[in-house]
């Protein structure tokens, strides 16, 4: 459904303090990206004609994350009314509804939002519709007045009596507002309040003095926590994870302890994968069907073929693609690497910068040695090759179709197809040499005592 007479502010500019933070707090992440990026994906499915985020000085980060919404900057952080206020020149002549969206509230649905809009088209069509909430503990957030008519004021908790304080319906900051009348009523706002601040939240008791019809729609506690603290984004944390467990497990996949499996905002799980307890998944995994993940594994810009079995403790990081039915054993580190499909690497190994081949074996400890100080090398393993334990391939080297490398060795020249290289000191053996050390040995220290 296209809503071509919508627009939407984002305001960003806070630092928030409460987060003890050099990183502006929209930044901070949520599964794996920015809680200002959940916010905007959450929206673009209402198709809106303008986005303009609203952000403070110096916030480059912020305008990067949000891009290509342009941005506008408010330089002092005077309230959330005067942020709204900075957007006027770039929705100058918009008269659609405008939707204010605050980005430490990242977790809205684009189907709440869209009752909001639903609501503002029906009678008596409401000037401004707030979105609502009842959290178990409403703490400081601000408090809904109702009243004969609908919505009468919002109230922030500072400025709350106690009455208003056992007010259980809460604010959640979003508010769908008349666009022909949105800057008027902002430009009109005072900061004569406990925070000395101009409160968009006063924009209710504007528009009812003036006879305009205020709404509430009601959404669910889970997606309209503020993100005001460190406690609150863990808690934010855990129900977007929750969320992506769940999607998970509906796409076919078991997770045995899901508590434990941390997806990150993009992974993407096929059916009948089986996902072990304490697995972190970090942005840019693709899991093929039928794969296995046992437990204590972190991936990271991975693909996985269908059937593959990975772990436990395997490190897989960006750039490792895997085939299918491969291999990866414990305490292997995989990273920018193509394996082949039936390729195993399957203990205490480290494979970085590297093109393996199909139904290669590679040994425990072997190391790739990739990286001189200076530049980074390429290895190539070769088609059902078998490279012995405890070999170190000094890139860039490549081993041929089907060779074999002695096990110990350090391979510094490229091998051919079928070959055997061995590249390690040869053994030699000296026949009844130990009894006669011991011997010797003995008979020294009998001498000794007889001194
Ligand atoms: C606000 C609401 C409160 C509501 C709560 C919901 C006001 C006055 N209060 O309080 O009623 O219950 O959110 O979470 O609106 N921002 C700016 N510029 C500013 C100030 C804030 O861009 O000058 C941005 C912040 O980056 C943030 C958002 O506006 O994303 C909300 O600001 P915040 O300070 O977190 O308001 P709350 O105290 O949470
Ligand atoms: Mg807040």
């Amino acid at each position: 459904m296209s809503h071509q007479n919508l627009a939407i502010i984002l305001l960003a500019a806070g630092m928030g303090t409460r987060m003890k933070s050099n990183l502006p707090k929209v930044m901070h992440p949520l599964a794996g990206r920015p809680m200002v990026q959940h916010l905007l994906d959450g929206v673009s499915s209402l198709k809106p004609q303008q986005v303009v985020v609203v952000v403070g000085p110096g916030m480059e980060s912020v305008e990067a994350a949000v891009a290509p919404h342009p941005t506008v900057v408010q330089q002092q952080r005077l309230g959330t009314g005067h942020a709204v206020a900075q957007a006027k020149p770039a929705l100058d002549g918009f008269t659609g509804t405008v939707l204010v969206l605050y980005g430490d509230t990242p977790l809205i649905s684009s189907s709440t939002l869209q009752a909001m809009l639903t609501r503002r088209q029906q009678a008596p069509n409401p000037a401004v519709v707030v979105l609502g909430f009842r959290p178990d503990d409403p703490g400081e957030y601000g408090r809904l007045v109702m009243g004969a008519a609908g919505l009468e004021a919002i109230v922030e908790y500072k400025d709350a009596t106690p009455q208003q304080r056992n007010i259980g319906l809460c604010n959640s900051g979003v508010m769908a507002v008349d666009g022909q009348k949105l800057f008027d009523w902002v430009g009109r706002l005072d900061n004569r309040n406990a925070k000395g601040e101009y409160y968009l939240t006063d924009l209710v008791a504007l528009a009812r003095a003036e006879g305009a019809s205020c709404d509430v729609v009601e959404g669910a506690t889970s997606e309209l926590l503020g993100i005001n603290s460190r406690a609150e984004l863990a808690v934010a944390e855990s129900i977007v994870q929750d969320a992506l467990r769940a999607r998970a497990m509906a796409n076919g996949a078991t997770l045995l302890d899901p508590k434990t499996v941390y997806f990150s905002w993009d992974t993407q799980v096929g059916q009948d994968v089986t996902i072990g307890p304490q697995v972190f998944f970090e942005p840019g995994v693709r899991v093929g069907d039928g794969v296995q993940i046992r437990p204590f594994c972190h991936l990271s810009g991975t693909e996985i073929g269908a059937g593959a079995q990975i772990g436990p403790f395997a490190r897989l990081r960006p750039g490792a693609r895997l085939a299918e039915a491969v291999h990866v054993g414990n305490f292997v580190e995989i990273k920018n690497a193509d394996l082949a499909s039936g390729a195993k690497v399957n203990h205490l190994t480290y494979i970085g910068d590297a093109r393996i081949g199909a139904g290669a074996n590679v040994g425990a400890g072997t190391i790739t040695c990739n990286y001189d100080g200076f530049v980074k090398s390429t290895t190539e393993i070769g088609a059902g090759a078998f490279i012995g334990s405890n070999s170190s391939l000094v890139a860039p080297v490549s081993i041929g179709d089907g060779a074999v490398i002695g096990a110990g060795s350090v391979i510094t020249k490229n091998v051919a197809a079928g070959a055997l290289a061995v590249a390690r000191g040869s053994q030699m053996e000296l026949p009844g040499w130990a009894d006669r050390f011991r011997a010797r040995k003995r008979a020294e220290k009998a001498a000794d005592k007889k001194k």
